[in-house]
């Protein structure tokens, strides 16, 4: 065990005895030896090395934040999303009464429902952001096809988020605007009537169907959605980032003048 010496007071050893580095430098060095036996056991820094050491192309900026400011407001959804499924109660009964507890008598109850509420606007926005960054930077060709793809598939689960909660307060706004979009839902070609069905989960709009938007909402989608994020991320870290199209522009420019000065 190590022993710990006061700093600014000298130590008299004893025979035999070994001098003790001061407090603070033990209080220094554990989160790092801490670390090292984490390391030794689990062997992980040579994929954090790989993940997280590497060349950034020239002309990065603000608008690279994007996805992540996503995948924040993501995380963040999570987080708020578990406190307030520890009051809701999913019955058409009881569901508004939850939700008014929440608000009005919770400690922090509003404030924590209001950065949901929020959240998922700001979600679904910052989504939008940065699909058309990746767009206009031509970040979906090859060879990050499969990437955009996989964004598509996070666009549409975010959407989905977002139709699911607004039935949840069970309010009478809620009510008739998740009327409305299931019965939308219900014209899409093909597919349409078996949606609306599944949304419905049964005959009526009523007790099974807050169920299901409340299985699917908490459950089914955060879950997916966490999967994509892992298989976005991981092509990420593949293929690295795209620079701007002005700058490449720049480039054809310089190798063009170069070729030119060549000749
Ligand atoms: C939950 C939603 C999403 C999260 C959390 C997320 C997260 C990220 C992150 C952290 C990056 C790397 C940093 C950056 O370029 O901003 C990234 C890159 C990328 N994302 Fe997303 N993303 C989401 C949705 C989408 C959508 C909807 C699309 C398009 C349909 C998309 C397409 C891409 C592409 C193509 C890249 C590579 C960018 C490049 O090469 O520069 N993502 N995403």
């Amino acid at each position: 065990m190590t022993k710990i010496t006061m700093p600014g007071k000298k130590k008299v050893l004893k025979p035999g005895e070994e001098a003790q580095p001061p407090a603070t430098e033990v209080i220094k060095q554990t989160p790092s030896e801490v670390a090292a036996w984490v390391d030794e056991r689990v062997g992980a820094s040579g994929l954090l090395r790989g993940m997280l050491y590497r060349k950034v192309p020239r002309g990065t900026n603000w608008y690279h934040t994007l996805g992540s400011a996503t995948l924040f407001v993501f995380t963040m959804q999570a987080l708020t999303g578990v406190f307030l499924a520890m009051y809701y109660d999913p019955s058409p009964a009881s569901a508004y009464e939850s939700i008014k507890y929440i608000t009005e008598d919770l400690f922090l109850g509003q404030f924590v429902r209001g950065l949901h509420r929020w959240g998922s606007t700001l979600m679904v926005i910052l989504v939008f952001l940065h699909m058309g960054r990746t767009f206009i930077f031509g970040a979906y060709k090859y060879p990050r096809e499969l990437n955009w793809l996989v964004g598509v598939v996070l666009l549409v689960l975010t959407m989905v988020m977002g139709f699911t909660g607004y039935l949840l307060p069970f309010d009478q706004r809620a009510f008739w605007a998740t009327i409305v979009g299931v019965n939308i839902n219900g014209t899409a070609p093909l597919l349409g009537p078996y949606m609306s069905d599944f949304l419905l989960a049964g005959a009526d709009f009523g007790e099974s169907t807050l169920s299901r938007f409340y299985a699917i909402h908490m459950l089914v989608v955060p879950g997916l959605i966490a999967a994509m994020i892992g298989a976005h991320l991981y092509l990420v870290v593949k293929m690295g980032t795209t620079a701007p199209p002005w700058l490449k522009a720049k480039m054809k420019r310089e190798l063009i003048e170069e070729k030119i000065d060549a000749s």
